[in-house]
């Protein structure tokens, strides 16, 4: 079971995910920090955060096989989603909706905006006949970093409370745990005992999207954890993961 036993909270770290990728640590470490002054993000961006109003978590685990690794990140995202509505129902705050946009984001709509409230970032390493799984979440709590020009996201930053929200992002953590427990994240798990669950949150269904160059309407996630898109001559493909973002219309 995950718990807060080998937990370090570093006020400022270079990545949370880079400490775990080069320590040694037990199975089950988690690190959280303040502030990131490298943190990272999908396709080599870069993962801002405010220091003290985010969310900024990772955790190491060891598999011996890694047969589930291609939904983790949509088991991780349930996982978050479940735990923040958790949170939001215990501190009667419970005024949010969260969506699960494949495979790696999770997007609120709050106040009629919709934006990206939290990324996960799952980096694995082959070492010693075990696989290494540092999977990383940054969340913005309160108040929204600014991102550069050239990162312009589809979905600009939103946060989960508002600036003068009292509880600091480590609040979360008990949550996060708690539902990172209940969805198994340490065994390789059956994502069909989930799916249902996952299809609830996804976003993407029915959207038009358009990737290298030609366009789609996504369909359903299926029994892998794959990304079932519809093209123009009505013919069914599955996509993994994408190595660019995908342009939704
Ligand atoms: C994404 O949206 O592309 C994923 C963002 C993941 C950010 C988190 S913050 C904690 C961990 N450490 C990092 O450097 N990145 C992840």
């Amino acid at each position: 079971m995950l718990t807060k036993e080998h937990w370090i909270h570093f006020n400022s770290i270079s990545s949370t995910n880079q400490y775990l990728l080069e320590s040694q640590l037990p199975h089950g470490t988690i690190i959280t920090a303040d502030t990131q002054t490298a943190g990272r993000g999908r396709y080599s961006r870069k993962w801002y955060d405010i220091p003290g109003s985010t969310f900024i978590f990772s955790i190491v685990l060891y598999y011996k096989e890694i047969s589930h690794i291609q939904y983790l990140s949509l088991i991780v995202a349930l996982a978050v989603i479940e735990a923040i509505y958790k949170m939001l129902k215990d501190i009667d705050l419970d005024d949010k909706q969260l969506f699960i946009k494949w495979p790696n984001d999770i997007l609120l709509l709050r106040n009629n905006h919709i934006g990206k409230l939290a990324g996960i970032l799952i980096e694995t390493v082959y070492n010693y006949q075990q696989w290494k799984v540092v999977i990383g979440i940054g969340l913005n709590w309160k108040k929204t970093p600014l991102i550069e020009k050239k990162e312009i996201y589809k979905f600009a930053p939103i946060s989960l409370f508002d600036e003068n929200f009292d509880k600091k992002p480590i609040f979360f953590l008990d949550y996060l745990l708690e539902k990172l427990n209940e969805f198994s994240i340490e065994k390789p798990f059956d994502f069909l005992s989930y799916r249902d669950l996952i299809i609830k949150y996804h976003f993407l269904k029915n959207k038009k999207i358009k990737i290298g160059g030609e366009e789609y309407i996504i369909q359903q996630i299926d029994n892998n954890g794959y990304l079932q898109l519809q093209n123009k001559n009505n013919q069914i493909i599955t996509i993994n993961d994408w190595n660019e973002e995908i342009e939704i219309l």
